[in-house]
């Protein structure tokens, strides 16, 4: 046996004990004649005391010892004179009777210790001893017990899990495909799965009506903090099923999620329109920890001769509460913050709700007393807080002002890591108008199933008409979307008409899914969490890098693996494709 027990389960119950432990060093200390190894595995560290006056040679060995060498060790357990609170074990160390060398390490180019000094990526590099890093362990346990809750909370919904193919035909989720060349037909390709949407449509058409998948998803698009071009789906689909179902169904998986990992109740999830989301809080993803709402100053800002605000489309302030006495430093600060390019506002101002009632703002010249004080009565200032306006084409003046709220809750300690608050964001129009492309996209996907009511004038306003679909958001982040779909043929044909797509090319690309729906495909609908997003926000952190045993860096690469990379020539000539530099001879 190589191990009696783990690094982090030994107690003061264990004391007298002979125990065998086998981890590695994660450090070694001597003191007075006695050599102290730190010994740790992914279950945590235990003291081991070596006694230069009982055994010199085995001493000697143990200061030979180099960090994140694989070991063995026996002894006797005791208890510790100088105790460390900070461990699990802290209280006991093993009095080491014999030592065996498993396996021999270099010295790793970072520490492994909670805390890394090593750069991001050469821990991308070494992501073996990176894994090793208690803080990246607690992630992926975390991302583990994630899917053990939501696969019991679908099973006892009756859910059933069922794979899709990953070598299959472009599915349209708004980003590029990843594709793989086919050797059996000449210059043909599949395409990875951007999600597994149109089959999990047809296992409805076929009859399993609750279906839940844990699933890679592949997309080719920019990545961020929040987005890898492999990441995760807890893909869900349900038949004879209307919105609310899907709502109450899915808020209750994370409430059950939350509970049982974090042991936190979310609560009841509040709803609120995509218009309104945009409206109150310039996103479609609304951090709802706090409030901050948006209040809209055109009435009472305009036409009083200031000529920003007169020419603007809106006036937008919102109102941080108790920060009159900010400085002048600190306003102008983020007044810059603002104007930086990834923000992009012309300018910002404030108004001090000072606390004998007057106020001082950035605009005195233009607005008297009376005028300001009709801002903070229509903004619901009071004396002590500050108002802080931005001002433009509404888009823009919402996105902006967006960010700044977002900015102002961080930098007032409002977006509190351990508090979850989840949000449902209802009613997104049906279509966006791309600009670049110069015609109508689908919000969600094309299969989403538009408003009962505003099918009538889908051609005549197609920026008019809504969808049922949904979003939920945890913390200002979209952890799923999803709607009800499309089950009828025509309807499908129509959609794919409003998107300029001719019939043909309907029919060549999801002629499938339209013949599946001429055979009696019931009503469905269904939804997808991203689950790398929801476990980084359960564990506190943004990036979900941490929370993917092997990701991609920023430019798409395995640099562990060093992928993607060249192939043999011959893969080449059998999947009928040439390497780079042979076309450019
Ligand atoms: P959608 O495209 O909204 O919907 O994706 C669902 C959820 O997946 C997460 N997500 C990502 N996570 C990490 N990296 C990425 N590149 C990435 N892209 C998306 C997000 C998102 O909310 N088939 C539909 C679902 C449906 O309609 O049922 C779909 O894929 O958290």
């Amino acid at each position: 046996m190589y191990r009696t027990h783990t690094c982090g389960e030994l107690r003061l119950d264990h004391q007298d004990q002979e125990v065998t432990l086998a981890g590695w060093v994660q450090r070694t200390r001597q003191f007075g004649g006695m050599t102290f190894v730190d010994l740790r595995d992914r279950y945590g560290i235990t003291q081991l005391v070596f006694n230069d006056d009982t055994d010199a040679d085995l001493c000697a060995k143990a200061n030979d010892l180099g960090r994140e060498f694989v070991i063995q060790a026996t002894g006797k357990l005791m208890e510790r004179t100088n105790k460390n609170p900070n461990l699990p074990t802290g209280d006991v160390e093993l009095i080491v009777s014999d030592m065996k060398v498993l396996n021999a390490s270099k010295t790793p180019p970072f520490t492994i210790e909670e805390e890394s000094d090593g750069g991001d990526d050469i821990r991308m590099k070494y992501r073996y001893l990176d894994l090793r890093r208690p803080s990246v362990q607690r992630n992926l346990i975390l991302r583990h017990n994630v899917a053990q809750e939501a696969r019991r909370y679908l099973c006892e919904q009756h859910f059933m899990e069922i794979e899709t193919p990953f070598l299959i035909k472009s599915t349209p989720e708004g980003a590029r495909d990843f594709v793989v060349p086919s050797r059996m037909n000449e210059g043909q390709f599949y395409a990875l799965p951007q999600s597994p949407q149109t089959f999990k449509q047809i296992l409805m058409v076929a009859g399993y009506d609750k279906y839940f998948q844990i699933v890679r998803c592949f997309r080719d698009e920019d990545l961020r903090a929040d987005r890898q071009p492999e990441f995760s789906q807890i893909d869900c689909e349900m038949a004879f099923v209307e919105q609310e179902d899907i709502l109450n169904t899915f808020e209750g998986m994370l409430r059950h999620i939350v509970k049982y990992t974090r042991g936190y109740d979310i609560g009841e999830v509040e709803r609120m329109s995509y218009n309104d989301a945009m409206e109150f809080y310039g996103s479609d993803k609304p951090d709802v920890r706090f409030g901050m709402k948006f209040v809209n100053l055109n009435e009472v800002s305009q036409n009083k001769g200031f000529k920003v605000f007169d020419d603007a489309e809106l006036v937008v302030g919102i109102v941080a509460e108790g920060c009159a006495e900010y400085t002048r430093k600190q306003l102008d600060a983020l007044t810059d913050w603002v104007k930086r390019p990834q923000i992009g506002a012309k300018g910002l101002v404030y108004v001090k709700c000072n606390a004998d009632g007057t106020f001082k703002s950035s605009v005195d010249k233009f607005f008297d007393q009376d005028a300001l004080k009709a801002w903070a009565e229509k903004a619901g200032a009071k004396a002590g807080d500050l108002m802080l306006v931005i001002s433009g084409r509404t888009d823009k003046a919402r996105k902006q002002m967006g960010e700044l709220r977002l900015h102002m809750g961080k930098e007032l300690g409002l977006r509190n890591p351990d508090e979850f608050k989840a949000l449902w964001v209802l009613d997104f129009p049906l279509l966006e108008y791309d600009e670049e492309e110069d015609r109508y996209v689908s919000t969600h996907h094309p299969f989403t199933r538009p408003k009962a009511e505003h099918v009538a004038k889908m051609f005549e306003d197609p920026g008019g008409v809504l969808a049922d679909a949904y979003d939920l958001t945890l913390n200002g982040n979209e952890i799923a979307g999803g709607s009800i779909r499309i089950h009828e043929r025509d309807l499908q044909e129509r959609i794919f008409e409003l998107l300029g797509m001719s019939k043909e090319e309907s029919e060549e690309k999801f002629g499938f899914l339209m013949g599946a729906f001429e055979y009696g495909a019931p009503p469905h609908g269904g939804i997808a969490f991203g689950f790398d997003r929801l476990c980084a926000i359960l564990g506190g952190q943004e990036s979900i890098r941490d929370f993917i045993a092997f990701p991609k860096n920023n430019s798409g690469r395995d640099v562990m693996i060093d992928a993607p990379s060249l192939i043999d020539e011959k893969q080449y000539e059998e999947l009928y494709i040439r390497p780079v530099e042979v076309e450019k001879a």
